[in-house]
């Protein structure tokens, strides 16, 4: 089929296909298109291979029912790179006039502003939190085009997903849903919840030869074998010299962040790849990209030696001009872990995947799921960048090579199965629809569960005690009422909800607010946001048991109740909470992040994901506070000063000084010591002056001092 075929308006056949370059539909596509895409009454379900097209049609809908002007769209992705990547792509068809928003932050907004837009790009998570604010323009969404649905399996974003559809389907009964995904074992029941036309396709537009590497030659799925050379003392860099020698480009999955850096810097020694130009230009942004200088420059010499690794800890900066830098082919080889898999287009010819087991605290080593070998797999041979693509697994011996072959690349990918109906999950997402939808009676509560997937494929007689135990709960801790046989949200019971905390957490607060003498220090405050269900915590090594244990005495008075009244079930978990809660002491009290990284063994990206948590738990009990009876109001002012200075990692006194553009915490402290501590101070400094502080030269002294007097009034 001819994109001019294509039953959409002129205007975006004639953008696709000068500026995307796309001229023919893909097969996949094609079928879609003839069974009702872009239909706005169907429901459709794509469960076709990587690389076969999928996001890129559902893009295409979601502008033509903008150009139609039929309603609101809304494009849900899994993670907030995603998001941000698909924003980018969207933002061509402003061209169009199609307005895009980008929604990722604070789950405590019902957003009005996104009423003004056609689509809506954003997170399962936001986008929950977003309907439960009921927002004006909650009527107006007709299309929810779902990307990487197998997500409905994953054990914490799962359930958030499967409610957010469920509730979607009540609160807007006529909206088009379109689910994707590559990875889906039982597609059918998937489909069934939907209530969507099925496309089921194996066609892919770029060949994926798949194979397992096993002394010196790759056997493919295809019967081929090719000989890879041995030159280095490990498979990983063959295979990977032998990729690069053939001008192509390297993706090899780990199972850790350690073996990502180390395999990252045993590559830039032993291959020799020549610097460019481009990779001189990458190298240098990533020198000063976040404020941990060993990190930047370790990042910037590998970059130059065309290598690479990729992973959580990074912050989202350096991981997207990683990700240039590699499209740009400035970058041959990323070590990364499975945080890049899901979605993305990269220029990867072989994808490698190291291990096929991956260690968990809980179980020791376990086997990656199927759907997750297919999503790295499915990275190589994306269209636009090379004529075929390779995705090869390590074997260590023999029988490994017939087990990889059979298992991963023979291998249908797991059935998608509901993890909705687990305590945690119903505790957050009942309410939330008692507090959306109540007040709503027993035969409203059922049938809400009649359109979860979990409802729709599996009798709910086994879990009605489930349920019934989660709403005894929320009854019993005061968040709804039972009101002559319909639930209610109380009004903390809303607050909750639209705050979008789990009321565990609201419990513990509770809880440790009544054991409170005096008043609370900073720590104490920190403490009990760490414990709380909705903060992770960092891990805690054996050597380091010990100090903590000391520390635990030099904060015993700051620490309000005890263990059990947090509902911390083990002494490892409450040293861990302890580890969570002196990390962001010392990020509120400007140590300096290189310090903390390695204090902590975390990386800035972490830091500023786990700060983030914390601050949105602040400003969840300081709006919780207000509502709780007998809570002197000092509580919530200190959770507001705390809510800010976990965001920008400051003592109290620099916080006026972060409302200038490019002052961070950092550079607000320098400017502070040199006595400049105010807004105005600045509005009246000379460039000269400025210029002497380390770190600021000609051209931000300049530009600090513009903007101190535009927001003092003076210019
Ligand atoms: N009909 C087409 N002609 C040419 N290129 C296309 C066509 N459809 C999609 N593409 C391009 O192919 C690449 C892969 O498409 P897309 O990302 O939509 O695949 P996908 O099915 O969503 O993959 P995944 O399962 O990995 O998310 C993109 O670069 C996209 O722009
Ligand atoms: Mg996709």
């Amino acid at each position: 089929m001819d994109v001019n075929e294509l039953p959409i308006s002129d205007s975006l056949k004639t953008l696709v296909s000068t500026e995307k370059g796309i001229k023919k539909l893909f097969p996949p596509q094609e079928e879609a298109i003839k069974k009702g895409f872009f239909d706005l009454q169907k429901n459709f379900l794509l469960v076709t291979q990587t690389a076969s097209g999928k996001t890129l049609l559902a893009e295409l809908l979601l502008v033509e029912n903008s150009l139609r002007k039929k309603g609101l769209s809304v494009y849900l992705s899994p993670l907030k790179a995603l998001a941000s990547e698909k924003y980018r792509d969207f933002l061509l068809y402003e061209k169009l006039g199609v307005k895009t928003a980008l929604s990722l932050g604070d789950y405590d907004k019902a957003d009005a502003y996104l009423e003004q837009y056609d689509v809506i790009v954003t997170t399962y998570e936001k986008m929950d939190s977003l309907l439960r604010h009921k927002p004006k323009w909650l009527s107006k969404i007709n299309l929810v085009v779902i990307d990487e649905i197998h997500f409905v399996d994953d054990e914490e974003r799962g359930p958030v997903l499967e409610s957010l559809i469920a509730k979607l389907k009540l609160l807007v009964p006529s909206v088009k849903l379109v689910g994707m995904s590559a990875t889906i074992g039982n597609p059918r029941d998937l489909a069934k919840w939907l209530d969507a036309e099925l496309i089921i396709s194996s066609w892919r537009p770029v060949p994926l030869k798949q194979g397992v590497f096993y002394k010196h030659k790759i056997i493919f799925d295809n019967g081929e074998e090719l000989q890879v050379k041995k030159v280095f003392d490990h498979p990983i860099f063959d295979l990977v010299f032998d990729t690069i020698s053939d001008n192509g480009q390297a993706l090899v999955f780990v199972h850790s962040r350690k073996r990502a850096v180390d395999l990252a810097n045993a590559t830039a020694a032993k291959l020799g790849i020549k610097e460019s130009a481009e990779a001189r230009y990458y190298s240098q942004l990533l020198l000063e990209s976040s404020d941990v200088p060993l990190l930047n420059n370790l990042l910037s010499s590998l970059v130059r030696k065309g290598v690479c690794f990729h992973h959580a800890g990074l912050t989202h900066e350096q991981r997207t001009i990683i990700e240039e830098a590699f499209r740009k082919g400035a970058i041959k080889v990323i070590y990364a872990t499975p945080t890049l898999a899901a979605g993305v287009n990269l220029p990867a010819r072989r994808v490698v995947v190291e291990d096929y087991r991956r260690y968990s605290g809980i179980v020791g080593y376990e086997e990656i799921k199927v759907i997750e070998y297919k999503q790295f797999a499915g990275r190589a041979g994306r269209p636009g960048y090379d004529e075929f693509g390779e995705a090869v697994l390590i074997a260590r011996s023999q029988t490994d090579v017939k087990l990889l072959m059979e298992r991963f690349i023979q291998g249908e990918p797991e059935k998608i199965e509901s993890k909705l109906m687990s305590i945690k999950a119903l505790r957050s997402h009942l309410l939330a629809l008692i507090a959306t939808l109540g007040p709503l009676g027993m035969d409203g509560v059922k049938e809400f569960f009649k359109n979860t997937f979990h409802g729709k494929t599996s009798s709910l007689i086994g879990f009605k005690s489930t349920y019934e135990k989660v709403l005894d709960f929320l009854s019993n801790n005061d968040f709804i009422e039972d009101r002559n046989g319909r639930y209610t949200a109380t009004k903390l019971g809303k607050i909750v909800s639209e705050v979008y905390l789990d009321p565990m957490t609201v419990v513990v607060f509770r809880n440790l607010i009544k054991k409170v003498t005096r008043r609370l220090s900073d720590f104490g405050m920190l403490y009990i946001i760490a414990v709380s269900p909705d903060m992770p915590s960092l891990l805690v090594r054996r050597r380091e048991e010990e100090q903590l244990e000391s520390l635990l005495d030099v904060y015993y008075n700051e620490i309000p109740g005890t263990m059990d009244d947090a509902y911390i079930p083990s002494w490892e978990e409450y040293l861990s909470r302890l580890k969570t809660a002196l990390f962001l002491y010392d990020w509120i009290n400007e140590k300096p992040e290189q310090e903390i990284v390695e204090k902590y063994d975390l990386g800035p990206g972490d830091i500023r994901s786990l700060a983030e948590t914390a601050e949105w738990i602040a400003h969840g009990l300081k709006k919780v506070s207000l509502m709780l009876e007998g809570i002197d109001s000092y509580l919530a002012q200190k959770l507001e000063t705390i809510e800010i200075r976990l965001r920008y990692g400051v003592k109290e006194d620099i916080i006026e000084l972060l409302a200038i553009p490019g002052v961070g915490r950092v550079r607000a402290r320098r400017l502070y010591l040199a006595g400049f501590r105010t807004i105005e101070d600045i509005a009246k400094a000379t460039p000269s002056q400025l210029k002497k502080i380390e770190g600021i030269g000609d051209a931000l002294s300049v530009r600090l001092i513009e903007e101190a007097r535009r927001l003092v009034g003076l210019s």
